[in-house]
């Protein structure tokens, strides 16, 4: 039995799902990939456990103060990093020196936090290259909802020619309960956060920022392409006012907060903002907390999916799901490397 040895900075709600359900799958691992997945380390921005043989789960309620830090992740011997910590996508956020670290010393990282990925993604892309390292990131590039495995996997061949996206379920919820539940924007908002899916400073996602970062990552890491903030018009739905709502009615069309990207031989153009549907385009049913995507290619036409999730578990689900990606892989190299068949 292979032992693979997992750490997990940033010991939030995402992070503490992603090792309970870790350590739910244990089972699982050993049966379909001959796994034996120990949890060696965890931390949060000022404490943490570290164990060689592995945490058990009940272990996990009592961190130790002073254990946190790329360093510490590198001492416990992990083979693959887990980050789930704050996003930023100004700064890179802590998760950028933990991934850092984590590539260069060739261990593969699954990333959760957008920040690092959206701020610094050409030089981690390189930087994986270069250590032989995998990346992978589908907790941040819309979780629950797959999106960049649609890309490698799904459509593997097929140029890519537009991708429209309904990425942030709240901006979602906001804009459905303004249509259907005759709600003002405050009123959907307030709603949203005592439901718990809205932050208290919810700017990132009414402002379109999260749908661009998103947007952002689906294109350079699934499509190889290069582009910045800087490169985005980005409008979000905090402007709506009751008349756009009366007159969309009117007009029968469905607003949903989108990020959209077209390419074309010279270039990829991208940006987020309010575009509207008729009823009869499968985008105008994606209603309260879900997310969906439509890709269109030269060759397969028009994919869409649609999804959602209850969170924490569904963005644990998505980084292990990545876990899984890993593991495969792993063993096909492991396989070429003592001759036999990839
Ligand atoms: N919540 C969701 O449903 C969801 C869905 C998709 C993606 N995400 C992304 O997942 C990430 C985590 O979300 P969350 O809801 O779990 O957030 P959270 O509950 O606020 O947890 C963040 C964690 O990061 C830790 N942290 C902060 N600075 C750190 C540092 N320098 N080193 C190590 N750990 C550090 C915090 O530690 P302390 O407790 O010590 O401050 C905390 O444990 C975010 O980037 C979020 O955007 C979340």
């Amino acid at each position: 039995m292979n032992v693979v040895r997992i750490a997990i900075a940033g010991f939030g709600g995402v992070g503490r799902a992603t090792a309970n359900l870790l350590l739910a799958r244990r089972e699982r691992y050993r049966q379909v990939h001959g796994a034996d997945i120990r949890l060696v380390a965890v931390c949060g921005s000022r404490s943490g456990l570290a164990d060689a043989d592995g945490l058990e789960p009940g272990r996990l309620d009592a961190l130790e103060p002073g254990l946190s830090g790329p360093a510490f992740i590198e001492a416990s011997g992990a083979d693959i990093l887990i980050e789930a910590g704050p996003s930023d996508f100004r700064t890179g956020g802590p998760g950028l020196a933990y991934i850092r670290s984590s590539l260069s010393s060739g261990r593969d990282a699954i990333v959760i936090s957008k920040g690092a990925l959206v701020h610094s993604g050409p030089e981690l892309r390189a930087l994986a290259r270069s250590s032989g390292a995998m990346l992978k990131l589908s907790g941040a590039a819309a979780a629950a909802l797959p999106t960049i495995d649609l890309l490698e996997h799904s459509l593997k061949g097929c140029e890519v020619l537009e991708i429209e996206g309904i990425l942030n379920a709240t901006t979602n919820y906001l804009l459905d309960a303004m249509m259907n539940q005759n709600l003002g924007f405050d009123e959907a908002l307030a709603r949203a956060q005592a439901g718990g899916f809205a932050e208290a400073d919810p700017r990132n996602d009414t402002e379109g920022w999260d749908t661009a970062s998103k947007l952002i990552l689906i294109a350079n890491f699934g499509l190889d392409a290069d582009l910045t903030m800087d490169d985005l018009s980005v409008e979000g739905v905090q402007s709506i006012a009751a008349h756009d709502i009366e007159a969309w009615r009117k007009q029968r069309l469905v607003p949903k907060l989108v990020g959209r990207l077209v390419r074309t031989d010279s270039a990829t153009r991208a940006a987020v903002g309010v575009r509207t549907y008729p009823p009869s385009d499968p985008l105008a049913h994606v209603s309260g907390k879900n997310k969906a995507i439509r890709i269109t290619t030269d060759a397969m036409g028009e994919t869409i999916a649609i999804g959602s999730g209850t969170e924490p578990l569904a963005t644990a689900a998505a980084a292990l799901k990545d876990l899984e990606h890993i593991l495969t892989a792993r063993a096909a190299r492991a396989s070429r490397g003592s001759g036999g068949e990839a």
